[in-house]
This record gives structure tokens, sequence and C-alpha cells, in this order.
């Protein structure tokens, strides 16, 4: 897959899956504007796509807050004239409460991230991609955005409302060279993974005995298919759902 003179955008860019994302795509020529709420780890990862001969731009922002996307967009096309790929992958994990002892701060917090940000993301995003005739949106959605995941109520309902918005979405810029499409991990190694497992260390074989492959999803795994979505490769691609998950979802 070439990316070379292609301009991506990945929110959450700083660890997980949104790092292996940034990785790929500028191993594969791309500019990545490497977006986290952790500038720190931005700046981690764009030195470490630097060191490999990539180009990157780390860029501190909260896709919560509206005047971040904002500006994350607004920069970026200054700089670079363009955005040929945007991956809305910046999410948090809920407190895994039942829905009866869900807090309303939660809620509130995870849908502001997983849900509201992709919308700031897309609606941003879509208005450069019709200026410039084009454009690509992979977001990152979840098996829990497919299926029923009990003791996640606000990231459920967030992780649906993002395979809702790629499709409805897909539809209405079809004729528009934009496709937008998603990608579904279950359970992959990562800062999100590792805070579950973290404070319940016996979900770790739990978790384990339900995918059929015994194993947990890899970053670069996940990775592969975004690019793969993002690429020319998938011209008749659109409003669509992968579901990477080691086959726990059958
Ligand atoms: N790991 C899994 O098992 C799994 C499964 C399904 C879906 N996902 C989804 O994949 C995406 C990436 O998660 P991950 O597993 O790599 O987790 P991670 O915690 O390793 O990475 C998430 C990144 O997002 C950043 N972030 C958090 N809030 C932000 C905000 N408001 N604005 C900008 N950046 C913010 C964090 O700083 C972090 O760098 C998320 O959308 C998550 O819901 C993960």
């Amino acid at each position: 897959m070439d990316f070379k003179n292609k301009i991506v955008i990945i929110t959450g860019a700083g660890s997980g899956i949104g790092k292996a994302c940034a990785l790929r795509f500028a191993g594969q020529g791309a500019t990545v504007i490497v977006a986290d709420i952790n500038v720190e780890n931005a700046q981690k990862v764009a030195d470490e796509i630097v060191t490999n001969q990539g180009n990157a731009r780390p860029i501190k922002a909260n896709v919560a807050k509206f005047e971040d996307v904002e500006k994350l967009i607004n920069k970026t096309v200054s700089e670079f004239g363009k955005i040929d790929v945007l991956v809305n992958n910046a999410g948090i994990g809920p407190s895994y409460l039942k829905t009866h002892e869900a807090t309303l701060r939660d809620w509130d917090r995870v849908i502001a991230v997983n849900q509201t940000g992709v919308f700031y993301g897309m609606k941003l995003a879509l208005q450069q991609f019709l200026t410039q005739g084009y454009g690509n949106i992979v977001n990152i959605a979840s098996l829990a955005g497919l299926k029923a995941s009990p003791n996640n109520i606000s990231y459920s309902a967030s992780k649906f409302a993002v395979v809702g918005m790629t499709k409805s979405a897909a539809m209405e810029y079809a004729t528009k060279n934009i496709r937008i499409n998603a990608v579904c991990p279950g359970y992959t190694e990562s800062a999100l993974l590792n805070q579950l497992l973290d404070a319940k260390p016996e979900m770790d074989a739990i978790l384990k005995s339900v995918i059929p492959m015994k194993r947990f999803g890899k970053s670069d795994e996940i990775a592969e298919a975004v690019l793969w979505l993002a690429s020319d490769k998938t011209q008749f691609i659109t409003g669509q759902t992968i579901t990477l998950d080691g086959g726990t979802s059958l």
C-alpha cells in the first residue's frame, strides 16, 4: 500500500492502535499528523517516525473539544494544503459498572470522547474533503459497537454510535469521492485493555476463553486493516465495518 505524498491525521496516535497506525502509515510514505491529548506520547511517536526517515508532526488535541479538533484540521490544511485520510481512533474505556450503577460522569466523559469526538472529526474533515474533492475516513469502533457488551453501557452506546455515524455519513458522500468505513477490534493488547486487566487480573483468562483464537489481538493487526480501508485498494468499499476479533463474534 502506497501512501507517498498522503497527509494522514490520526487521533489518539500516542499509544496502542493509533500509534501502530501512525508507524505503519509513515512506513508507507505518508506524512502523519500524530494527534493526542497526551502530547508527550504524540511527540515520542513523531520522533520515532522521523528517526526512521519518515514524516510526522505531533499535535496536542483533545477530541472532546471542538476548538481543538478545529485547530487540528485547520493547522494541517494550512501547512500541507490537504487531508487525505482521517483516522478517528482516540477512545477511552468505561468504569465497567452495571447500567443502574453507572455514573453520570462516566457516561458524559465516554460519550464526549468516543462519540462526540468522532462526530467533530468527521464534520470538520468532511468540509475539507468537499472542498478538495476527495477524502477517506476510518473510524475505530469496536466489537462492542456490534454486539452486547455488559457492564459497559457508555462504551457500548458510543461504539454503536460510531458504527451508525460511519454508515449514515458514508451514504451522504458516496458520490463525492469520499469513503467512510470503520474497523471493529475485539480485545486488543493496549493501554486500554491493560486498564481492565490491571483492575481485574482474572479477566485475562476469562476473556481469552471466549476468543476462538485464544489470544488478544495486536495493535499492528488492527492497523493493517485501517491502512487497507484507507488505501486505493478498496475504492468500492464504503460504510462497512471490518471485525478483527480472533473469531469472538462468531
Ligand atoms: N484495545 C482494545 O481492546 C480495543 C478494542 C476495541 C476498540 N478499541 C478502540 O481502539 C481505539 C484505540 O484504543 P487503544 O486500545 O489503542 O487504547 P490506548 O489507551 O492505548 O490509546 C488511546 C489513545 O487515545 C488518547 N486519548 C484519550 N482520550 C483522548 C482525547 N480526548 N483526545 C485525544 N486523544 C485521546 C490516549 O492518550 C491514548 O494515546 C479506541 O477508540 C478504543 O475504543 C480498543
